[in-house]
């Protein structure tokens, strides 16, 4: 039976210039480089410059996306920007990329889904592009996450980065089989009654100021790998396929310890798992396709593999996605 995947043809990302390590934040907080690698695995982070907008993180990285799919700016019909930190509360930052990148009208606006976004969001763009309603989508995670961080609390200023990553998503056609090029299944999930585990304590409605990010980590971190690793079981069964099929698994990067736990959970073998933790921090929505992105420049992960992404975030949100690149 013919059918429309969703194929991701271009990938790329963008880091911003400055690089955090762990032993400079340690000059200013009470913590130490020795206390991060061991509970998080991460040993340095990017920063972005005062001047320097999330939109603009996101239009480099879809820039390069673009090339990398042999695209033009003038193909992009729909731009969806995953984001909990936008240049404005309104309009959308993916509306501020489309103006930026020079793209024609067509569809742009946010999805919300704190450190799950870019896999919302890629859910989202799936839509369109099987329904037809796009032809050439562009779905970027692009975060500061630098810019909601209390510096005094060393208990999350030490977690996050910012940075962004961009597939370009372009309709194929498939037989309906797991051999198809293509997204071949999600698995989405939101626990509203875990809201006060992870969130920001401020927006435009409640405290009129953007507010800082706190996190009970070690509860968060309770829930994290049965819960990402469920997803992942039940994404792999929508697309119709096994644990050990899975070429390359590519998680959300917030923690070292949550990714191998995940990894032992589902008998993965870690030589098949990307992890860019140490280099990126955690740079919620924008994670998974920096990520994707260093694999593929570095020639781990190749056309044809068996690819399958997972986040978990504030909400508490998460969900996987399989996909054959
Ligand atoms: N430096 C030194 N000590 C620290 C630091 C630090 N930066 N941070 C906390 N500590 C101390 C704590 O005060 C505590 O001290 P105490 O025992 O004297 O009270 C001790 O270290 C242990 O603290 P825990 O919070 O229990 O440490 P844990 O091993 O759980 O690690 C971490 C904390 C890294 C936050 C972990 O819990 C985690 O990764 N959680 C999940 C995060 C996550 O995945 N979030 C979802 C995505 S984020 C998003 O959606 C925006």
């Amino acid at each position: 039976m013919s059918v429309i995947r969703t194929a991701v043809t271009g990938v790329g990302s963008f880091l911003p210039e400055q690089v955090i390590t762990n032993a400079e934040l340690s000059k200013t907080v009470d913590t130490s480089d020795e206390w991060i690698v061991e509970r998080t695995g991460i040993r340095q982070r990017h920063k972005a410059r005062d001047d320097q907008p999330t939109s603009d993180l996101a239009v480099e990285a879809a820039k390069r996306a673009l090339e990398d799919a042999g695209k033009s700016v003038s193909d992009v019909d729909l731009i969806i920007v995953a984001t909990t930190t936008p240049d404005k509360t309104f309009p959308a930052t993916a509306a501020l990329v489309q103006q930026k990148l020079g793209a024609p009208v067509g569809i742009a606006f946010d999805v919300q889904a704190v450190c799950s976004g870019f896999v919302y969001a890629l859910s989202v763009a799936d839509g369109f592009v099987a329904r037809g309603m796009a032809k050439c989508a562009l779905v970027i995670g692009a975060e500061e996450m630098t810019r909601l961080m209390d510096w005094n609390d060393r208990t999350t200023c030490v977690l996050f980065g910012d940075g962004a990553g961009a597939f370009v998503l372009e309709p194929r056609e498939g037989q309906g089989t797991k051999d198809d090029q293509g997204i071949l299944g999600f698995a989405l999930r939101c626990d509203g009654s875990k809201t006060d585990l992870l969130y920001v304590d401020g927006g435009p409605a409640t405290t009129g100021t953007v507010g800082h990010l706190r996190m009970i980590g070690n509860q968060v971190f309770r829930h994290a790998v049965v819960n990402i690793s469920e997803a992942i079981v039940s994404a792999a069964k929508a697309a119709d396929i096994t644990i050990p099929e899975i070429d390359w698994f590519v998680p959300h990067q917030a923690n070292q310890r949550i990714i191998r736990g995940v990894g032992e959970r589902l008998g993965l073998d870690e030589n098949r798992v990307v992890s860019t933790v140490d280099q990126h921090a955690n740079t919620s929505a924008a994670s998974i396709p920096l990520a994707m992105d260093v694999a593929i420049k570095d020639g781990r992960i190749k056309r044809g593999d068996l690819v399958v992404l997972e986040a978990m975030g504030g909400g508490l949100t998460w969900g996987a996605c399989a996909f054959r690149l």
